[in-house]
């Protein structure tokens, strides 16, 4: 079938592809064969209702296999996993005649409050922009799309179809859109969601300078935006911004809007043709990758590559005196609601009907030899008597007093978190709480499991032994806490976000969530790690940890600029240890004496490496220079400062295993000069500094002693007039009494001469 060319459509055709038939369903325009094309939910699975329509998760879905959630998944650092479960998601979105699967959410995970923050990749722009663009490419390889989202500076539920988040532009550029950036030059998705809020006072649905000039003029995207369900403020200036298709269904109302505004002449019919003309792409690429996956889906496998990506997700935080893994003969008690009622992921829009789920109960009692105990421990109900807790804490001490080691499952019962609001704290339930220490006087060899979709405090972190960060694996998820508890997956993954010690010390602490549909984001570029490593505070587990049964050694790091002006990182990693397992190697750079403000360490590349016992593995990592660049507010551009660079080789933010010096040539940046500019400022420009400096020269020749005589000693005249505005240069005549100076034209024509168009 082929799908025809705009050209072909009439007025009200073009208006009516422009919103969507249904809640999931494009418009089809039948007169010239455009079929309806399906788009759906997403992200970690597929969400295919099977009628009607809801944003909210709540209508029963076709099954489909839930794989772990981006706060899982991302845990794992790697890029060719990531790809894996892309082309399985995609498989699944293919057999069930879906054009577009509604993800994946790239959002930064600006304060750990964010109520959706399990959807989301990282704190971190690089770790999100290079997963996602894994994610991506892995779904569309299978002939269907997706959708990048929420595009952009979605970072809370509160009040999300209104807020406004005010960012300055270095970290919007630098933090929030940098992933966004590198997903769609690197792996082109068809759809862009824009989000609900407003940035900096412009709903992001109705923003030209986001749709169009910084997606399509600076990225280059070619796709089509789609509105996050509900997003339109006012449809025809969002048409002009580059919002060209909306969803759900707006029954006709806002199509009729757009041929109303072309009639009177308020919109060019040209934007139309755009619009209509990207939708009518989509289908066309729907169409031609239709078929590509035969089903019947192969239920087996995709479990299975569930539970292999949920084991490496879980990020063992700590292991003191070799815990874990445990002795498959161990007697064990299993505590806690969640081994038998997983938590496996959030609510909302990305709930997925899995087609089975596994249990973490049942899944040591599979691969365990000795005693299973299992006592409830707390209740995730509503409302819970002191008696119940009582009885239920009783009853796991005593489990706990007989085994050998204690396997206590906590986490957050699922009404704490979901889209659509924020969580107000970042604690464990009480009840949970006081069962930690009940079990641990019971048996000091306790080993907490969690499982969270946003991260939790954790005040028993140094009493505890052990303790697995389970996150929201999926549906196998607990098979794969089995698998790990008993060693069959040596874990892996490392934190993508950190834990903080205290909500309080928490960069957005001030400013989350806002007030009156505002949110300040004053802290900057100072998101996650960056803000801990400024201000040195003490987290409970850094950005970039985690633990393995083995242990990794690292070489002396090298680093060298290629011909094409990146830095090339290598190091040599062996593996210590007696069993094999997986290291993730991270790359921080920093820029001492920078003239930015900078993070004292920011994340540049990362690489996942398997290591057989004692093997050693050389390393190559890619720094591009464009990542080392900063936005320059002066020239609303990305500026690579010239310098010695350091670059420390780590295995997690806090634990840099070597670091090396690396000179990198800085970009030309010559900012034309005006009567404001500073004498600092006209002294490092290339045309007018000499001038400048040689009429100084000849001017402090002319004063002969007396300039010096009336300074202080020590006084540095230059630094003194660094900050001295050219402008007003003409007072430094008047002060050295002689009538001469630099008068206005003199430096009109300075001006001039330096801005004028230079010659090579
Ligand atoms: C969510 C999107 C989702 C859409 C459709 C919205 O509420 O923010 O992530 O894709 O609903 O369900």
């Amino acid at each position: 079938m082929s799908i025809p060319d705009v050209t072909e459509l009439t007025l009200e055709e073009k208006a009516s592809l422009t919103s969507g038939a249904s809640f999931w369903y494009t418009k089809p325009v039948e007169r010239v064969g455009v079929p309806a094309v399906m788009v759906t939910d997403g992200p970690h699975g597929l969400r295919k209702q099977r009628e009607g329509g809801d944003h909210l998760g709540i209508g029963d879905s076709v099954p489909a296999t839930c794989f772990p959630p981006a706060v899982g998944l991302g845990s794992s650092w790697d890029v060719d996993l990531v790809h894996r479960v892309g082309e399985a998601l995609g498989t699944e979105t293919s057999i069930e005649g879906v054009a577009v699967l509604l993800g994946p959410g790239i959002n930064i995970k600006r304060s750990p409050l964010c109520g959706r923050n399990f959807e989301y990749l990282s704190e971190d722009p690089i770790v999100s922009g290079v997963l996602g663009a894994a994610i991506v490419q892995g779904i569309q390889s299978k002939g269907v799309g997706t959708s990048l989202k929420h595009f952009a500076a979605n970072n809370q539920e509160n009040d999300r179809m209104r807020s406004s988040s005010d960012v300055d532009p270095r970290p919007l550029r630098e933090i929030y859109l940098r992933g966004f950036q590198r997903v769609v030059e690197d792996a082109q998705p068809w759809t862009v969601m824009c989000s609900y809020n407003r940035i900096n006072g412009v709903y992001a649905s109705e923003d030209p300078w986001l749709l169009t000039q910084v997606l399509r003029d600076e990225w280059g995207f070619e796709g089509l935006v789609v509105s996050d369900w509900g997003a339109v403020n006012e449809r025809v200036p969002g048409l002009a911004a580059g919002m060209d298709l909306e969803m759900p269904s707006s029954n006709g109302v806002t199509d009729a809007q757009i041929v109303a505004a072309v009639q009177d002449g308020s919109l060019d019919e040209s934007v139309v043709d755009v619009a209509a003309g990207r939708v009518l792409d989509l289908v066309r690429k729907a169409t031609e990758g239709s078929g590509a996956v035969a089903g019947p889906l192969d239920v087996d496998a995709h479990h299975a590559l569930a539970r292999e990506a949920a084991g490496r997700s879980i990020v063992l935080l700590k292991n003191d005196g070799g815990v874990l893994p445990l002795a498959k003969d161990a007697k064990l008690a299993v505590i806690g609601e969640f081994a038998e009622k997983p938590r496996y992921q959030g609510a909302g829009s990305s709930m997925i009907n899995p087609t089975r789920l596994d249990t973490a109960l049942d899944g040591i009692r599979a691969l365990a030899s000795g005693d299973v105990a299992y006592a409830q421990g707390f209740s995730n109900a509503l409302e819970v008597s002191a008696d119940e807790t009582t009885a239920l804490r009783d009853e796991a001490v005593a489990a706990a007093s007989v085994a050998d080691v204690a396997l206590l499952f906590l986490g957050l019962p699922a009404r704490l978190e979901s889209e659509g609001y924020d969580r107000d704290d970042i604690d464990l339930p009480a009840a949970q709480l006081e069962l930690v220490d009940a079990v641990l006087a019971a048996n000091p060899n306790t080993v907490v499991v969690l499982s969270n979709g946003g991260v939790v405090s954790l005040p028993f972190a140094d009493r505890v032994p052990a303790i697995l960060e389970g996150w929201l694996l999926g549906q196998a998820g607990g098979g794969a806490t089995a698998d790990v508890l008993f060693g069959d997956v040596n874990p892996s993954a490392k934190l993508t976000e950190t834990i903080p010690a205290r909500l309080e010390d928490t960069p957005a602490f001030l400013d989350f969530p806002g007030e009156f549909s505002h949110t300040r984001y004053g802290e900057g570029l100072f998101v996650g790690y960056r803000w801990y490593d400024a201000r040195r505070l003490e987290v409970a587990f850094p950005f970039g940890h985690g633990l393995s049964y083995t242990s990794f050694s690292y070489a002396d790091a090298a680093a060298q600029v290629d011909a094409s002006g990146d830095v090339e990182v290598t190091v040599a990693v062996t593996n210590t240890g007696d069993r094999a397992g997986r290291e993730v190697v991270q790359v921080y750079t920093s820029l001492t004496g920078s003239t930015v403000q900078r993070a004292p360490r920011e994340l540049k590349a990362f690489a996942s490496i398997a290591l057989e016992p004692g093997e050693t593995q050389v390393v190559t990592l890619t720094v591009r220079r464009k990542d080392l660049a900063y936005w320059d507010i002066r020239a609303d551009r990305w500026v690579v400062e010239g310098g010695e660079y350091t670059v420390d080789v780590a295995a997690s933010s806090r634990d840099i295993r070597s670091s090396v010096a690396v000179t990198v040539e800085g970009d030309v940046l010559t900012l034309p000069l005006s009567r404001t500019s500073s004498m600092g400022e006209v002294l490092s420009h290339p045309v007018a500094g000499p001038v400048v400096q040689a009429a100084i020269a000849q001017m402090m020749g002319g004063l002969g002693d007396s300039a010096a005589s009336i300074m202080p000693e020590g006084v540095d005249m230059s630094k003194m007039m660094e900050s001295f505005p050219i402008g007003r240069i003409g007072m430094m005549g008047a002060l050295a009494g002689d009538g001469a100076g630099a008068g206005p034209e003199m430096i009109d024509d300075l001006l001039a001469m330096a801005n004028a168009p230079q010659q090579d």
